[in-house]
């Protein structure tokens, strides 16, 4: 009989979840059994999960039915929001208070909520360094997730708050790659001045939560940050240069100018940045590059996620 524990995810088939549910199957101790919430557990990916040895279920966030459902009878759970696919902070809550809800219906005792920092804890309403935006945010897609911690601390879940970092994945799936600037060299853009990112590659984020499961109740009730490196601008455009076999700079402009960019959720990405370079100090140590060790001893440094990716880094 297979009495190990099981551990739910959501969106795995994401990089999040996806990472997870690969860590979890590929793990040495075979500690777990995993199960894959998809909303569509006929899709290709959900298959593809199906085949390397995972339970795949049916699951929406949006239906917190079929999240009792997919939820009953697991040990941990892995929780996360979409926000970029809908770019709505009032979902996100939503969408949490019904993954909590169902974690404690189901008597789950591991959460893992998948969070960012609620950036008006540093940067109030009032502060007029960067614009409120959607009437009560400053960082929308950071805000509603630390606003949503309070939900299951709240419920009295046995959770632990997961602070992620930007995946150095979005150089290659969300835009911020090297571009050729006017005058013709290769440039990534940031608005960060000479200040560190905590980055990370978006395989390792689940890799860091299984570790987090496997030490048991060590980081419940705890706040956990994680991040592959910090680097600058001038750091990360250095890597590039020297995979690439060519120049690209680093381009730091205002964060004022990054908002004006125009694209879906520029303004949201220029506070964030712009918060991310002022409270470089707090954000960066919230981010302990020991710990993420420590919980996944194979984590990439930026380099090695470059070797690993460079033939999908796109330069035209
Ligand atoms: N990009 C970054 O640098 C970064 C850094 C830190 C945090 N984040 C946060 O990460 C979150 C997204 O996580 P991710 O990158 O792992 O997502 P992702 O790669 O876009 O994957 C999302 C997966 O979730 C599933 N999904 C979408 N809507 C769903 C719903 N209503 N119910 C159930 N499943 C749903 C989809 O699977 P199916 O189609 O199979 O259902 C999809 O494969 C965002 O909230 C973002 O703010 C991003």
């Amino acid at each position: 009989m297979n009495t190990k524990k099981t551990i739910v995810v959501v969106g795995a088939t994401g990089a999040q979840g996806g990472g997870l549910v690969r860590a979890i199957l590929n793990d040495p101790d075979h500690e777990f059994n995993v199960r894959a919430i998809t909303r569509d557990v006929s899709s290709d990916k959900a298959k593809e999960l199906v085949k390397l040895g995972a339970e795949v279920v049916a699951g929406d966030v949006d239906d917190a039915e079929s999240l009792k459902k997919a939820f009953k009878g697991a040990y941990g759970a892995f929780c996360v929001t979409f926000f970029w696919n809908h770019f709505s902070p009032e979902k996100e809550l939503a969408n949490a208070r019904a993954m909590a809800e169902a974690s404690r219906h189901a008597g789950i005792k591991h959460v893992i909520w998948s969070t960012l920092d609620d950036t008006r804890k540093w940067i109030p309403l009032s502060d007029n360094r960067m614009p409120t935006l959607m009437g009560k945010y400053k960082v929308p897609h950071f805000d509603a997730k630390g606003e949503a911690n309070n939900i299951f601390t709240n419920l009295g879940l046995p959770v632990t708050l997961f602070n992620t970092s930007f995946y150095w994945d979005n150089f290659i799936y969300f835009g911020l790659g090297p571009k050729k600037g006017a005058d013709g060299k290769l440039a990534i853009t940031m608005p960060m001045g000479d200040k560190k990112l905590p980055g990370i590659a978006a395989a390792d984020i689940g890799k860091c939560a299984l570790g987090i499961f496997k030490a048991g109740q060590k980081y419940i009730g705890k706040t956990v940050g994680i991040a592959g490196e910090h680097l600058t601008g001038e750091q990360m455009a250095s890597g590039f240069s020297r995979v690439l076999g060519k120049e690209v700079v680093y381009n730091s402009i205002e964060p004022a100018v990054y908002r004006s960019f125009g694209f879906p959720g520029a303004e949201d990405m220029g506070n964030m940045f712009q918060f991310k370079r002022d409270f470089e100090k707090e954000y960066c140590e919230s981010r302990d590059l020991g710990l993420s060790r420590t919980l996944n001893p194979a984590l990439l440094t930026f380099n090695e996620w470059l070797n690993k990716n460079k033939d999908l880094i796109k330069t035209d």
